[in-house]
């Protein structure tokens, strides 16, 4: 088994990142955020439980998370690769994935830490659209879709996240520098955290993380 992490600020492009890298490299993507957006559509217990944490631009809390992620790894094999976005989010869910990778003999081996500045992910986040029907993601100025609200893949609508206005987003920065950031020296002081400047173009970053990858 192995796990790696794309940590970074709302907006940053973890997300765009990971399902750039996830086609070429044979990682699964894991987005606690994409798992909570559905148990909200689909009504369950756990979508219920997080449903005004999301819309607060709060952390669900860490018991509700570390629930779904423990379920999501028990399904892998031994030999699956997880990249994580999203997660962990607090120190109590970093110290546990931890634990879940020793019980099964491994370790995270890498966290890419994509950094940018306050100005761009809340303009990268106003700008943000995703396809109702498949999940692409696109931007108004910078990924625009052929045809504006018209989703190039499947002809789905666009539409913009509810916690993507501008008052959540600025609690959703606040929440990550205060709960979050955390993590920055976490995994510094493991020697496994590679800083990337997320203000790139998406396939720089993606052509870093792999070549990083396959050197590993
Ligand atoms: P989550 O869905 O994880 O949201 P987030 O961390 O706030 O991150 P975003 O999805 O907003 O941004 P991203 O970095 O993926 O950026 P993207 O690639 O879309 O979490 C949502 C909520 O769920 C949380 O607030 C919390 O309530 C809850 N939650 C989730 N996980 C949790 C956990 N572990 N613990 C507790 N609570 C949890 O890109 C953004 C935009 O920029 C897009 O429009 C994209 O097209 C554009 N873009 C991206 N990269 C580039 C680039 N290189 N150049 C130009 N444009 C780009």
């Amino acid at each position: 088994m192995d796990a790696i992490i794309l940590l970074g600020a709302p907006g940053a492009g973890k997300g765009t990142i990971a399902d750039l890298v996830k086609e070429k490299s044979g990682y699964l993507h894991v987005s606690t955020g994409d798992m909570l957006r559905a148990a909200v559509k689909a009504q369950t217990a756990v979508g219920l439980k997080a449903k005004s944490f999301m819309e607060a631009g709060e952390l669900v809390p860490d018991e509700v998370i570390i629930g779904i992620v423990r379920e999501r790894m028990a399904q892998g094999g031994q030999d699956e690769k997880y990249m994580f976005d999203g997660f962990p989010r607090t120190l109590e869910q970093a110290r546990l994935l931890d634990a879940v990778m020793e019980e099964a003999g491994s370790r995270v081996s890498r966290v890419f830490l994509l950094e940018a500045s306050k100005e761009l992910l809340v303009s990268r986040i106003s700008g943000r659209r995703i396809c109702r029907n498949c999940g692409a993601v696109y931007h108004v100025q910078n990924i625009p879709p052929q045809v504006e609200g018209v989703c190039d893949s499947c002809g789905g609508e666009l539409y913009q996240r509810k916690d993507d206005s501008e008052e959540t987003v600025l609690n959703r920065l606040e929440v990550y520098k205060k709960q979050t950031a955390a993590l920055i020296d976490y995994y510094d002081a493991k020697s496994i955290l590679l800083r990337l400047d997320a203000s790139q173009p998406k396939e720089v970053t993606q052509a870093r993380i792999l070549e990083v990858l396959s050197r590993s």
